[in-house]
């Protein structure tokens, strides 16, 4: 089979290719490098052994995108990464968001229904659920979205869902809960342009030296030590996800054609105890302090992941160790050389 992946020189996307090669798909990638950058193909062909057969188109010229994927009408199936992901300047920037987040899904599946591509894997998230008690399920309400952002994948979603009842397309959509982590040969990974938003980037370039301070916003939460929680999936358990999930459109194991997931690992770790296990298995002490609490962030929050299991046949394998033993080996990669 063949796969194109949209975002494929970003953080998620990049892994997803690496573990698609490896499971045997042919693999073609787009990606306009907005928050990524061309060096990412060469380490992919690095870890592959394999030229990545890679085109720089931005979804949001439909134009640009009809004609290649009209001159790759063998494509199977799409995996679509290609998306602004950042919630904070999502508020800032909302047009933004929904013009690539929103337009670019809608000229991908247009584009798709031409060329009679008619199966999709999208990333969504579990921004989703917003304030949901944990563990969440997919049945979890959706409530009013929190951000231009988050709104942007439920958009998505109810797209992605009317065009499966409209026409002969299956859809798997992915709601990711905090991947983390990195390849275990640190050539790819995480490269947050500027200030992370992320705990675990930010743990990693603290402790490298790039930042000064780590934040932890507010430790007076009624969790076990004060610290939110959050689900943490390492990187690479959740590209074998992708894998599982073109498995299961070319097996045709769907009940519907609009098909959702958690991927998460199940379990909820505190700001506190990421951090005690970056020092535990990096050595380092962590120059962090507490400060107020953040507005906007949601106490807990940890995946039911039993329908990715029973479904898709898939469940997480990396502990969180292995998640921060991998993002410090990616960061001190980044510093020791030119991977950006
Ligand atoms: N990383 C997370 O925490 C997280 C969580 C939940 C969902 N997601 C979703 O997963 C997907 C991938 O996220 P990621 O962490 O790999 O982000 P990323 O920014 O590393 O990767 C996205 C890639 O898409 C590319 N891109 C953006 N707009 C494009 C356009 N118009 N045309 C072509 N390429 C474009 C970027 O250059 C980048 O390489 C996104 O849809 C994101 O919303 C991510």
């Amino acid at each position: 089979m063949k796969i194109l992946v949209t975002g494929g020189a970003g953080y998620i996307g990049s892994h997803t290719i690496v573990e698609l090669m490896k499971a045997g798909y042919d693999v073609l990638a787009i990606d306009n490098f907005d928050n990524s950058y061309p060096s990412v193909l060469e380490n992919l062909a690095k870890i592959t052994g394999k030229t990545i057969e890679f085109e720089e188109v931005d979804i949001r010229d439909k134009a640009a995108l009809k004609k290649y994927i009209n001159a790759h009408k063998d494509i199977d199936a799409v995996i679509h990464f290609a998306a602004n992901k950042a919630v904070g300047e999502s508020v800032a920037l909302p047009l933004k968001y929904y013009e690539n987040n929103v337009g670019g899904t809608v000229n991908l599946l247009e584009a798709m229904q031409e060329a009679n591509i008619n199966q999709i894997v999208f990333s969504s998230s579990c921004t989703v659920y917003g304030e949901a008690t944990p563990p969440v399920d997919e049945n979890a309400a959706i409530p009013v979205a929190q951000s231009p952002y988050g709104n942007t994948k439920q958009i998505c979603e109810e797209i992605l869902t009317d065009q499966s009842k409209a026409c002969d397309l299956k859809v798997v959509a992915l709601r990711y809960f905090n991947p983390v982590g990195a390849h275990e040969s640190a050539l790819i990974g995480e490269l947050p342009i500027g200030v992370p938003n992320n705990l675990v980037p930010f743990i990693t370039q603290t402790a490298i030296g790039k930042r000064e301070v780590l934040t932890v916003f507010g430790d007076d939460y009624p969790t076990p030590d004060g610290t939110c929680i959050r689900d943490y999936i390492h990187v690479v358990d959740l590209a074998l996800a992708h894998v599982a999930a073109i498995n299961y459109l070319a097996q045709k194991k769907y009940t519907e054609a609009f098909s959702v997931f958690n991927l998460g690992t199940g379990r909820g770790n505190s700001v506190l105890e990421v951090i005690k296990t970056f020092e535990a298995v990096s050595g380092v002490k962590l120059n962090y302090k507490i400060g107020p609490r953040r507005a906007g962030d949601v106490v807990q929050v940890y995946a039911a992941c039993d329908k990715a299991a029973n479904e898709l046949g898939w469940r997480t394998q990396k502990s969180l160790e292995e998640c921060m033993l991998s993002a410090w080996q990616w960061e001190k990669a980044i510093a020791s050389s030119s991977v950006n």
